[in-house]
């Protein structure tokens, strides 16, 4: 069978449902994500939406004979995402999770308790970056077209996107065990790393949480 024609492009609306159906299928780091969050719009109206929504132009895609198979999702200041997100998206989120009623469903509660929990008890508070390495990014691609070179691709598009627009480095925070290889390969470093247990009452394991930066 020939091999098929990868293209890296920038996202565009029509790859919005690829987007976020690839979101919902790599979150929680392969773990069966309906044991953790019942509803796929809200799970990636909460990966995907900022950036869809707030900053399609920092986002690039992978197709793959004209099907979407990867993204590479970016913000070009990571705090201004992160404000966006609370005063915009969340409430958002919160009225959609009432007006669909899975916001009483017994598994959200649950998992809405445990990340709570994990929240105020600091698990994802990490030193502010943001001054040396403002932007950040997710990065994900379909299970079948891994280690072929599409996700080095995608970095590099952002990359120089990122070098246009003048921004002086990049960071990004990962539950992921075989991201470090890929990331420490293109030039990042290890800014910051922990264990996290939010997900711990579902896998019964803490999973690494680790910062990676570059300066660019
Ligand atoms: C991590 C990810 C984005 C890498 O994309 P990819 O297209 O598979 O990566 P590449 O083919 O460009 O790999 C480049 C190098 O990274 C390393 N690498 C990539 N995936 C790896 C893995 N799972 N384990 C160990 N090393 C890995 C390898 O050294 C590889 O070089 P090689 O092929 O010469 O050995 C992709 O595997 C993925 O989507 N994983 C699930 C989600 C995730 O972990 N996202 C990152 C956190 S936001």
């Amino acid at each position: 069978m020939p091999e098929s024609t990868i293209v890296i492009r920038k996202y565009s609306l029509k790859d919005r449902e690829a987007v976020r159906k690839i979101s919902v299928e790599t979150a929680f780091s392969g773990e069966d994500r309906h044991n953790i969050v019942t509803d796929d719009e809200i799970l990636a109206d909460i990966l995907t939406l900022y950036y869809t929504e707030k900053e399609p132009a920092s986002c690039f895609v992978a197709s793959s004979d004209g099907r979407t198979i990867g993204y590479l999702t970016g913000a070009k200041n990571k705090k201004y995402m992160q404000r966006t997100f609370n005063a915009k998206i969340v409430p958002e989120l919160i009225s959609k999770s009432i007006t669909k009623g899975i916001i009483f469903e017994r598994r959200t509660l649950n998992f809405l308790l445990h990340l709570l929990i994990s929240f105020f008890k600091g698990a994802f508070s990490t030193p502010d970056f943001s001054r040396d390495y403002p932007a950040t990014l997710h990065i994900n691609i379909n299970k079948g077209f891994r280690h072929r070179g599409i996700g080095t691709q995608l970095m590099f598009s952002f990359l120089d996107f990122l070098k246009t627009n003048g921004i002086n480095g990049v960071h990004l925070a990962t539950a992921s065990e075989n991201a470090k290889v890929f990331f420490v390969k293109l030039g990042f470093t290890v800014l910051f790393e922990k264990r996290i247990d939010y997900l711990k009452y579902v896998t019964g394991r803490s999973m690494p949480y680790c910062v990676f930066g570059k300066k660019l």
